[in-house]
């Protein structure tokens, strides 16, 4: 992710999540040594159509956000941008990928038990913006992620 992607990026969060990032959050995120932050772009159009951001800190991976364009859902988008931060993860030696969604994201549950995530617990209304619950999920990195 580049500042040059804000735009699409932002249009893309506002329409994906009840409180969006700020624009702000993005760019303190493009800057952070432990942070990656990723766009997949279209390679025909060269439009972003989805982006994540995930933290490498003290042998684990945290996945902090993804949203995918919603024209472009369900393409396996998601997918590669997952698979890519569990890639990146993997390489620099974290041993554990984790994350929270909220309770009823049934697209975000279903790509994360996809992938291999399990179940780690449960935090009683964690959005305080809807009351959801957060289901917090995590997943073993090994190194045949890394390739
Ligand atoms: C969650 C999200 C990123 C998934 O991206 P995506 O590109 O549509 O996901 P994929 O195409 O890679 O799909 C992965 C799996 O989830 C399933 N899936 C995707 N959307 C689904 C939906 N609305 N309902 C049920 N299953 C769904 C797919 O079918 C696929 O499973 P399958 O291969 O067994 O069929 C996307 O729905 C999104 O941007 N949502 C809004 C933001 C959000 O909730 N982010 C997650 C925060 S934790």
């Amino acid at each position: 992710m580049e500042r040059a992607d804000l735009d699409e990026v932002m249009a893309i969060e506002e329409v994906s999540f009840p409180t969006p990032w700020s624009r702000t959050l993005f760019e303190e995120e493009i800057g952070r040594s432990f942070s990656d932050a990723l766009v997949a772009v279209s390679p025909e159009s060269g439009e972003v159509l989805g982006y994540a951001v995930c933290w490498i800190v003290a042998d684990e991976s945290h996945l902090l956000n993804i949203a995918v364009r919603p024209d472009a859902r369900v393409q396996r988008v998601g997918t590669a941008l997952l698979r890519e931060c569990i890639r990146r993860g993997a390489r620099a030696g974290a041993d554990l990928i984790h994350l929270e969604v909220r309770a009823g994201n049934r697209a975000a549950l279903r790509l994360y038990a996809r992938d291999g995530f399990s179940f780690r617990g449960i935090r009683r209304g964690y959005y305080t913006d809807t009351g959801e619950d957060a289901i917090l999920l995590s997943r073993e990195l090994r190194e045949s992620d890394a390739t």
